[in-house]
């Protein structure tokens, strides 16, 4: 077991890597605590939190919306949370999101902690405090940073994830060593089959060294003013295929980290070698390294991307496997560039 700390404005969050489920209780008092869950989850490790009070919320990007906070706050309601209570989020992202949204605006905010159980959800989406929900159409619309008290990764709920959603989270954990441990990248080469397969102590390596780098970025820029930005490597080209190539985000992020090698090599800031290197890596996850797009709704949806600044879009590139550097690009330059890459694709 290994730990982490972020120190956030108002709260620190202690992340705990290699904590079985079981231990939650000593955690959080079930007398106190209201778990936020969706079915899959409960179905699968229910009995591991049965102890709890609980509120189950539907699965999918169509569950995170204010309709199902606003069920949530009923069951807070007719439950009597009260200051002194707690609310812990055991499931995926989308269950994290929600229940600190949830958690951060009732009664001014309550304290909650988060058991993540999918690779994305350890890696980053529990991680850094962000949670919200979508709202008309637009991803994260509304939210809040607050940061959870506690997280606890427990490798071993990996083991029932569908292939698909292991791979959506190895490609944000590949985003992690691109854009700051180039020594971790290495190591993903070298025991990729290893980690795929989840391997205790590999996985385990993987999941706190990534954990790390987020932790370091959110804890220097927590509310996003400048590094904190690297964490969107692959994300504004990635968004984009999400919304129209039907891609999972995971996958679409991979297509948006090529892209975005492709266009640092472009510029001269990263070694043809080091794209061959990366485009490898992600194949051997079986992570796809393109995808159908049109470049007009593309256009149209990195427009539409929080991170647009007027014209111009602030561009995570590479200058070297394990560093990143925040680049404005402008919309224009953009639209040549995806000629570019579509002539080389
Ligand atoms: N707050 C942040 O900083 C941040 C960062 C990245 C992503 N996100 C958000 O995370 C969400 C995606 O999260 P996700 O990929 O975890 O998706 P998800 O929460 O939808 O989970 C994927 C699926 O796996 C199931 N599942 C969860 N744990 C399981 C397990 N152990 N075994 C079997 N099935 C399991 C879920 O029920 C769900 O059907 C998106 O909404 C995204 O915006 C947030
Ligand atoms: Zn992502």
């Amino acid at each position: 077991m290994k730990h982490l700390e972020i120190k956030g404005r108002s709260d620190a969050c202690r992340i705990e890597v290699g904590v079985p489920i079981g231990r939650l209780e000593s955690y959080c008092d079930p007398d106190r605590t209201m778990i936020i869950t969706d079915g899959t989850v409960r179905s699968l490790y229910g009995s591991l939190f049965r102890t709890y009070e609980i509120v189950e919320i539907g699965i999918g990007e169509g569950s995170k919306m204010l309709d199902t906070v606003e069920g949530i706050y009923e069951r807070f309601l007719s439950c009597g949370l009260d200051r002194s209570s707690f609310v812990a989020g055991v499931g995926g992202g989308i269950v994290c999101d929600v229940a600190g949204f949830a958690a951060s605006t009732y009664l001014r905010g309550l304290p909650f902690g988060f058991v993540p159980t999918t690779l994305l959800a350890q890696v980053d989406a529990a991680i850094g405090g962000k949670n919200g929900v979508n709202y008309r159409g637009y991803k994260n619309l509304i939210g809040t940073f607050n940061q959870p008290r506690f997280v606890l990764c427990d490798h071993g709920l990996l083991a029932t994830l569908p292939d698909r959603e292991l791979r959506n989270g190895f490609a944000e954990v590949i985003k992690h060593a691109l854009i700051a441990d180039a020594p971790l990248f290495s190591y993903l080469e070298d025991r990729l089959e290893d980690v795929l397969a989840l391997d205790p102590g590999a996985i385990e390596k993987v999941v706190y060294d990534s954990i790390s780098i987020k932790a370091g970025i959110v804890s220097a820029d927590e509310t996003e003013k400048g590094e904190r930005r690297k964490l969107n490597f692959g994300h504004t080209f990635g968004h984009a295929l999400e919304l129209s190539a039907g891609l999972g985000h995971g996958e679409a992020v991979s297509a948006g980290m090529v892209m975005a090698a492709r266009l640092s090599e472009a510029r001269g800031m990263l070694a043809g070698d080091d794209v061959e290197r990366i485009e490898r890596l992600l194949e051997n996850a079986d992570l796809p390294l393109s995808a159908e797009m049109d470049k007009d709704l593309i256009i149209e949806a990195v427009g539409k991307d929080k991170k647009r600044a007027g014209e111009e879009i602030n561009f995570v590139l590479l200058e070297g496997i394990g560093a990143a550097r925040v680049v404005p690009v402008k919309i224009g330059e953009l639209r040549e560039a995806m000629d570019d890459l579509r002539q080389h694709c």
